[in-house]
């Protein structure tokens, strides 16, 4: 039991508004709270009055969102009994699900695409002690095993078809409009399986005046019910929901699955998302739109956000700035609006990725006063 002002994470501080009980144990790491910063000299430089923030979820224990839904999903295996969870991942999901499990003291199952996870997450998921199960198939085979299997093994899914992880989720709208007072006009995410689109839908809608028992969004959970959250309102606005893929693997744009997805944003790199027809129906409910993003424009704004802004994400998470920035320069999101980009993932779970970017950065000089001196000196001319 938390007392005094001291931050336990997100279960804890919104109690009331997730699915658990008074003696439930709960499994954080203190996750949540991440800073929502605004970008001060992006704005300037492309000269657009634009209310610009960054929810900076890297900052995460395990350094992604995914942290928000497994606290969850932990949580809730655990109080049901489960000895061991499962999973699919590109990666983060595989992070998030052994340090929970190591938390809890059971066993985390992570199925990853051989060779195609950053270095960052693949190192998590092994010293967390998980099983690492390595395919040769890419996220979307994975996914499909891990169906299967789990109709067979005593595991718990914990992919975003758990229903508790959109639940853990959707918390991150909450604290945006926590902050701001309202919600955003505009909120623009990186879409692979589209659950934390719809998590963040969840949440805005919650938050949002509704009556109690109606059943306002594409929520997973309540779903055919009726909102266990209704009539606790605190706001009267949601915001336009904008969902961004990488362009070799958009099957939002497509309107179609696709089969062989590719991208530099291995995170993203998914072909059928789990969470396809919810996501349409956010599109649907908030007026917002899809559109993609070349693995070029996806570097290009994560470089922009770490030499501009000193902020560092993972490539995957650049994808909603890409997006953004182009629709703030075309006009499509207007002047004068707030809007918030979800930064999913921390630069530090790719670091290949990041160096690459960077050739002729570094220079060898000798260990002595007069080449350093000389490096400085002709750097500053
Ligand atoms: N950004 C990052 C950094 C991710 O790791 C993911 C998904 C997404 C965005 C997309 O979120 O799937 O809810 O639309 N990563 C999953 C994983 C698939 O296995 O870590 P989504």
């Amino acid at each position: 039991m938390s007392t005094g002002s001291r931050y336990t994470g997100l279960i804890e501080h919104y109690r009331d508004r997730l699915p658990v009980s008074a003696d439930t144990r709960v499994i954080s790491l203190g996750e949540g709270n991440t800073p929502l910063v605004q970008l001060e000299n992006i704005p300037r430089e492309i000269g657009k009055d634009i209310e610009l923030y960054i929810k900076y979820e890297g900052l995460n224990p395990t350094g992604s969102f995914k942290d928000r839904g497994m606290t969850m999903a932990v949580t809730r295996a655990v109080e049901e009994g489960s000895r061991a969870v499962l999973c699919a991942s590109t990666g983060n999901t595989s992070a998030a699900a052994a340090a929970y499990a190591a938390r809890a003291g059971i066993t985390a199952f992570v199925i990853i695409p051989e060779g195609k996870i950053a270095l960052g997450k693949l190192a998590q998921a092994m010293i967390h002690g998980a099983v690492v199960l390595q395919i040769k198939g890419n996220f979307d085979v994975g996914m499909r095993l891990v169906k299967e299997v789990a109709s067979e093994a005593p595991v718990t899914v914990v992919n975003s078809i758990n229903p508790y992880r959109l639940q853990g989720q959707k918390t991150a709208a909450f604290e945006i409009v926590d902050e701001l007072g309202r919600a955003p006009d505009y909120h623009c995410l990186p879409v692979g399986n589209a659950g934390n689109i719809t998590a963040h839908w969840i949440g805005y809608c919650e938050y949002a005046h509704h009556d109690e028992g109606e059943v306002t969004a594409a929520c997973g959970f309540c779903e055919g019910a009726s909102c266990a959250y209704g009539g606790r309102g605190v706001t009267d606005t949601r915001p336009v929901m904008v969902g961004y893929q990488a362009a070799g693997a958009a099957p939002f744009m497509r309107g179609a699955m696709v089969d062989h997805p590719e991208t530099v944003a291995t995170a993203i790199r998914i072909g059928h998302p789990q969470s396809w027809d919810k996501a349409w129906k956010v599109r649907e409910e908030s007026g917002g739109w899809f559109d993609e993003c070349s693995d070029e424009e996806i570097l290009a704004a994560q470089k922009l956000l770490t030499s501009r802004e000193g902020i560092f994400c993972e490539p995957a998470s650049a994808t909603s700035v890409a997006g953004a920035l182009r629709d703030i320069q075309s006009g499509k999101i207007p002047e004068g609006s707030t809007v918030v980009c979800t930064l999913t993932g921390h630069g530090l779970k790719d670091p290949d990725t990041a160096i690459k970017q960077c050739e002729g950065a570094m220079q060898t000089v000798d260990a002595e006063l007069d080449a350093v001196k000389d490096a400085i000196l002709k750097h500053l001319a």
